[in-house]
Parts: C-alpha cells; structure tokens; sequence
C-alpha cells in the first residue's frame, strides 16, 4: 500500500507498506509532527492524522478508548484518527493521510 503523509509544512512525503500501522509506517521514515510517543499503544496522542471523508468511510472510525484520547486533542476533526490504530491492512491501496497541527 502506498501512503502519502502531507506534514504540517504542507510537504508531502510517500512510504509504502504491507503491514504495521500508521504510525509505525510514519516513524520508519521519519514524517515530522508524528511522533508516537506511547509506541502504539493509543495512549499519547501524538500520532493524531486526519484522513479525508472518502477514506474515513473505507478504513472504520475510531474505537473507544481511541476516541477518548481524541476528545482531549486540539484541531480534531470528524475524520481524525491516531495512525498507531490504523492497521495498513485496512487501508486502499493508496491512501494520503494529513498530520494534524
Ligand atoms: Fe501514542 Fe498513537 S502512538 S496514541
């Protein structure tokens, strides 16, 4: 799958993957404001993208203890998620991701 991160400097940067997650995707290629500080374990917060409607619709929404997390974060939208709860599995096969402010 192929993943395109549009960082908060409006710079666009691909990775390609076939499986982790989101953030761990992010990590390994060093996409600035993603920082996965918990490592994964939906606990930090600091992993928060926003994926487009479209997108949102094919990869689920958020789980409980995710949407937690996401009420305590500024700049979230109605099609927020944390990229370390996002599986690349469930993504299409392209997908672009916008990290959040
Ligand atoms: Fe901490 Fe995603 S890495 S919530």
């Amino acid at each position: 799958k192929k993943v395109t991160y549009i960082t908060q400097k409006e710079e666009a940067k691909t990775a390609t993957a076939s499986s982790g997650n989101l953030m761990e995707l992010a990590i390994a290629n060093n996409i600035e404001g993603i920082e996965g500080d918990c490592g994964g374990v939906c606990s930090c917060a600091t992993c928060h993208i926003h994926l487009t409607p479209e997108d949102f619709e094919t990869v689920g929404g958020p789980g409980e203890i995710e949407e937690e997390m996401l009420e305590l974060e500024d700049n979230v939208s109605p099609y927020s998620r944390l990229a370390c709860q996002v599986p690349i599995s469930s993504l299409p096969d392209q997908i672009t991701v916008k990290v959040a402010n």
